[in-house]
């Protein structure tokens, strides 16, 4: 495979072109980004382990039946994915209350949530990715109802998968986002799983070990996502 062009340079990843019209090479750089990109720091490390994370999520979720973008690990920083239609949306499912619920809402964090919630938000760092609904998305165009009845049906199976997984290595699966696109017709998991995008808390301390470590200025981001990878077995 070869790598061309740079396509899009977004906060975390680089992508690329390759010589193959359906596959695309992602860079996951150091670059750590907060609050729509208004604080960036270069992390040690960072791009190498959230690259062998992701590999590791996507290929479990492969294995339970959700489509994803992932082909294979090209290296420390790079893999191979499906060129994908972004479908300009980001999909969060909440299992318990934090961040922007927290403060939306003015609920205490940590509570419970039952059932999951499911959340839209527009992917537009400029406009603060606004919260948005089902009908936004499709009165605007950015998606059909029939590929949001799917995406929401995708996120609530990566739920269940993802729950048990990360339950099995003593963390709780707070909240993720997600995001999806359009391989020859059909609706596919694209972007990344990573501990950039998700809330994970230690079972028995609730110690936060996600990026909410970086967005508080807590310290040890990379050890805190070191210490999930290993706790979960992902090689690095
Ligand atoms: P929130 O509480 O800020 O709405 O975030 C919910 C989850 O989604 C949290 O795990 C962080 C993740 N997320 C991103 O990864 N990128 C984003 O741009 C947003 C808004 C949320």
């Amino acid at each position: 495979m070869e790598k061309r062009d740079e396509l899009y340079r977004g906060k975390a990843k680089s992508v690329y072109q390759t010589d193959d019209a359906d596959r695309l090479i992602l860079l996951f750089r150091n670059d750590t980004s907060a609050f729509d990109g208004k604080r960036i720091e270069q992390l040690d490390r960072k791009g190498m382990v959230n690259n062998k994370f992701n590999a590791f999520i996507m290929q479990k979720l492969e294995a339970a039946g959700v489509p994803t973008q992932f082909d294979k690990l090209l290296g420390d920083n790079e893999c191979l994915v499906k060129k994908l239609d972004m479908i300009p949306v980001e999909c969060v499912v909440r299992n318990y209350a934090a961040g922007s619920l927290v403060k939306r809402l003015g609920v205490e964090e940590g509570i419970k949530l039952e059932p999951s919630t499911f959340e839209l938000f527009l992917k537009n760092d400029e406009k603060g990715d606004p919260f948005i609904n089902e009908s936004h998305v499709v009165a605007f165009g950015w998606g059909t109802a029939e590929q949001l009845v799917e995406m929401k049906k995708l996120s609530l199976k990566v739920n269940e998968v993802l729950t048990q997984l990360f339950d099995e290595a003593g963390l709780l699966l707070v909240d993720f986002k997600l995001e999806f696109g359009v391989f020859h017709g059909q609706i596919v998991l694209g972007d990344e799983f990573s501990p950039d995008g998700c809330r994970l808390w230690d079972k028995q301390t609730r110690e936060k070990m996600d990026k909410d470590r970086f967005r508080q200025g807590l310290g040890g981001v990379i050890e805190a996502y070191e210490e999930v990878a290993k706790r979960l077995g992902v090689p690095l």
